[in-house]
Formats: structure tokens, C-alpha cells, sequence
């Protein structure tokens, strides 16, 4: 059923980021085109080169490719991808998507895309020692 659907994955930065790996390995197996757009913060959980790896595809984070003035064309990926995934979807970003704010390149993807665009928000639930009994 996904075989050759194109799926774009914009991973936020959450602890839940490494289950970002499992779930394009488990899209691929599936079939499916993956591409992959970080936050910034989301590098910090989980390397882009792991992403990049697992789904045969350069991962994405910055507008700007290098000093050379090449862009990544946010347009284009939304135009490109049958659906958008943001798993998972960090409070942060949640709150931009409302409000129409685009200060990162996965912002901007999503603000361009044409396609359904599902979210996973995620927020870790750790338990300060303050409410250990
Ligand atoms: C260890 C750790 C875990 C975090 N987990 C979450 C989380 O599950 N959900 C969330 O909304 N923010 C979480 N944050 C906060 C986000 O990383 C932070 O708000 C960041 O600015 C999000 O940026 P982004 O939306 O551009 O990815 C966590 C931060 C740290 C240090």
C-alpha cells in the first residue's frame, strides 16, 4: 500500500527524535521514498547522518546549502512529498505551526506543503526527584 509513495519525515528535537531512525527504516522496508527535514534542536538528539544513511537521502536542516548562496527549496519538498509526517512534533514547533511562524527550513516546508500533513507530538514525561516519594 506505500510501496513508491513519497513521504516527507520533519523530525523536531525530542528525546522521542531516535524513534525518527526506526520509523524510516520501517518506511523504506515498506517501500516507500523517505526524506528527511531536522530542526536544529533535532540534531542534537540524533544525527543527520543517521537519517540520512537510513532513508538514502541527504537530510535537511538549513535554508541555505553553503557560502556559495545555494538554497534548499522548501516549495519543492512540499510540492514533492504525498505526505508530510512531524514525528515527533516538539512543543515548540507545535506552537510556531499555529501561529504561521517560519524561522527554520522544516517550518517553512510545512507552511509550503500541499499535501496532508500528519503530527506526532511528543513530550518526554520525567519524573523530577523533587516528586519521587
Ligand atoms: C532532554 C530533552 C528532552 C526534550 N524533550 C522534549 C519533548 O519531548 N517535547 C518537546 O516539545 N520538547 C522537548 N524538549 C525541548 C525542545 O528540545 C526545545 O523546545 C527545542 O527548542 C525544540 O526545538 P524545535 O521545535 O525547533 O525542534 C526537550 C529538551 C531536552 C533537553
Amino acid at each position: 500500500m506505500l510501496q513508491n509513495k513519497k513521504i516527507l519525515l520533519g523530525v523536531c528535537g525530542s528525546i522521542a527524535a531516535y524513534k525518527a531512525a526506526h520509523l524510516t527504516r520501517l518506511l523504506i522496508k515498506e517501500g516507500v521514498e523517505v526524506r528527511v527535514v531536522m530542526t536544529n534542536a533535532a540534531t542534537k538528539f540524533i544525527t543527520p547522518l543517521t537519517l540520512a544513511t537510513l532513508s538514502k537521502n541527504p537530510v535537511l536542516s538549513d535554508f541555505v546549502k553553503d557560502k556559495t548562496g545555494q538554497w534548499n527549496n522548501h516549495v519543492e519538498l512540499g510540492l514533492w512529498a504525498d505526505v508530510m509526517i512531524i514525528a515527533p512534533a516538539s512543543a515548540n514547533t507545535l506552537a510556531k505551526m499555529a501561529h504561521g511562524l517560519c524561522d527554520n527550513l522544516l517550518l517553512a516546508t510545512y507552511l509550503s506543503a500541499r499535501c496532508p500533513v500528519m503530527i506526532a507530538p511528543a513530550m518526554d514525561l520525567d519524573i523530577s526527584p523533587l516528586h519521587k516519594n
